[in-house]
């Protein structure tokens, strides 16, 4: 699959090697322009270019977005509609100032800015050193780490899940995004690594 990645920092050009050993091939961009990003694709190697935000947008069967979520109004909305849209992003009112959302979520805000892109919040809740070194592809899903999905779209929701799958996470459903205010910074699940079972356990006696 065509991956495309905005944001090359730690959780971007995480996922971009994670990505990437998993047989994809992605397109990874930040704010400063591709030739800043020689050091990191030379380290990917195969199935690893650099590109600009637009490139990776027009790149990508799925877009990865990892950047700070104040700058998230840079994004090229035009270029994204109809994409699977996979906000990894965390409002921080401390690094992105106060923002009113008018009561929606991050990833809510995100999705009504970008229009018609079919938006996902995942990879979000887990720290980036966590999601480089505990994926286990080869292991069962009940003892692999979750990685939370929440998104409208059922068919994007699926594609995403799959890609977690295969870099050796287990996919746990939030719901939808309405609801994806639960994998936000100081929900109990956040920064919170967990097995299946204990997603489960929360999520029954609703403690999430
Ligand atoms: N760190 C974690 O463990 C972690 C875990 C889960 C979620 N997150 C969330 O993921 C997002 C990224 O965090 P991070 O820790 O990966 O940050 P980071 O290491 O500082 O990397 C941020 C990346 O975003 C790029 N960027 C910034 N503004 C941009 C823009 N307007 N257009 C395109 N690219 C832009 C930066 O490019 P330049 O360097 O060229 O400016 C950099 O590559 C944040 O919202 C964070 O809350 C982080």
């Amino acid at each position: 699959m065509k991956i495309g990645i905005i944001g090359a920092g730690k959780i971007g050009g995480t996922a971009a090697r994670l990505f990437a050993r998993a047989g994809h091939e992605v397109a990874i961009s930040n704010s400063r322009g591709p030739e800043t990003l020689s050091g990191l694709v030379d380290e990917i190697g195969d199935g690893a270019r650099a590109v600009t935000m637009e490139e990776a947008a027009d790149f990508g069967e799925v877009v990865l977005e990892a950047i700070p979520f104040g700058r998230y109004e840079e994004l090229p909305a035009d270029r994204l509609a109809g994409k699977v849209f996979i906000d990894a992003s965390n409002y921080y009112p401390k690094r992105d100032g106060e923002m009113d959302l008018g009561g929606l979520t991050s990833t809510e805000a995100i999705a009504r800015y970008l229009g018609d892109a079919r938006v996902v919040k995942a990879f979000n809740t887990m720290y980036y050193g966590t999601l480089a070194s505990e994926g286990r592809p080869d292991a069962p899903r009940e003892e692999r780490l979750v990685l939370f999905v929440a998104g409208d779209d059922e068919d994007a929701k699926a594609v995403v899940s799959r890609l977690i799958e295969e870099i050796g996470f287990a996919p746990v459903d939030m719901g939808p995004l309405k609801e994806s205010h639960r994998q936000e910074p100081g929900a109990p699940v956040y920064n919170n690594p967990m097995t299946p079972e204990r997603a489960r356990e929360m999520l029954a006696e609703r403690s999430v």
